[in-house]
């Protein structure tokens, strides 16, 4: 019987290419939503089972366990007690002998707010086979959450100085992690992730006005200023100190290293910003 791989997060940025690269392979997985019916889009017919899971409801938890030799964790990012979420739920995971930990590149240099170094330890923890994913930045926040500024306004305000990101396609990250999910020889490794090749953010968002044919630009704003704006817009205090951190890195120059962990676990090369930008260019049209 083929193993199932519980994929927590199944409908976001990384989630979904980790199913999508999951079946791709023939393995059987269950995708974990809060809302597995609409978010995973009814039956398929490829292996892949909607499952609820949820955070906050621990009595979704078990289910969702059930089975699942090889874990993906998306973490409870925003939770106000995400700390102890990633240990709590391992210890449930009777089933389960391999995780695959979705972190952030620089993780070691966050805050504790931000909550990876919590659940990295964790994982370590576990007494399970563990991988943890350290991607970059991805090229798909340029199509979600920075997409209303952009197309919008045609301008992305951000307190990232000139520091330069080897941003990443989260289709990478998916093909990377159904790797470390299904084949033997990722245990005990931390994978970063990224792109191939470091481009600061006036030069990423210069290229998709390029494409959209159209002016775009990169703003930098100081961190302080950024800060009032997402207090302004409501943001809590852990989150504030969570990005306080991510963009230090970045302005510190952290994000800038390009590594070969997609060539080396795929076979072929990490996706360009070019090819990223081309095929969306219809997104950041007005
Ligand atoms: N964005 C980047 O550039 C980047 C780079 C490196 C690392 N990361 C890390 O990636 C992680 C995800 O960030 P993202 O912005 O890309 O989000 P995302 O994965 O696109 O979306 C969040 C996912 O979490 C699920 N979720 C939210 N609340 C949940 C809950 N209470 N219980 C169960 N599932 C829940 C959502 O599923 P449903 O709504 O279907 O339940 C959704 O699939 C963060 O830890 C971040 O630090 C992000």
């Amino acid at each position: 019987m083929k193993m199932t791989i519980l994929v927590i997060g199944a409908t976001g940025k990384t989630g979904r290419p980790v199913v999508e690269a999951l079946a791709a392979r023939g393995a059987k997985v269950a995708a974990a939503s809060r809302n597995p019916e609409t978010g995973f889009g009814g039956s398929r017919e490829d292996g892949v089972v909607p499952v609820r899971f949820d955070w906050d409801d621990r009595d979704t938890w078990a289910p969702a366990l059930e089975g699942a030799e090889a874990l993906y964790i998306v973490g409870p990012y925003a939770h106000p007690t995400g700390e102890r979420l990633v240990a709590d739920l391992l210890a449930e995971a009777r089933d389960t002998r391999r995780v695959v930990l979705l972190s952030v590149i620089g993780a070691e240099l966050l805050p504790q707010e931000a909550m990876m170094a919590h659940w990295e330890r964790a994982v370590r923890a576990s007494g399970k086979e563990w991988t943890i994913l350290h991607p970059n930045w991805f090229f798909q926040n340029f199509g979600s959450g920075f997409l209303p500024a952009l197309r919008d306004r045609g301008v992305l305000a951000l307190p990232a100085g000139q520091g330069a990101v080897s941003f990443v396609d989260t289709r990478d990250i998916g093909e990377v992690a159904a790797a470390a999910l299904t084949e033997d020889g990722y245990g005990g490794q931390v994978l970063t992730i990224t792109g191939p090749d470091a481009l600061t953010y006036a030069e990423a968002v210069a290229m998709l006005g390029d494409v959209a044919g159209r002016q775009m630009a990169y703003q930098t704003v100081e961190p302080e200023q950024a800060e009032a704006n997402s207090r302004a817009a409501g943001a809590g205090e852990r989150t504030i100190i969570a990005q306080r951190g991510l963009f230090q890195v970045i302005r510190d120059g952290g994000n800038a290293p390009v590594t070969d962990v997609v060539r080396r676990v795929t076979g072929h090369a990490p996706r360009s910003f070019a090819q990223y930008a081309a095929e969306y260019a219809e997104l950041w049209r007005h």
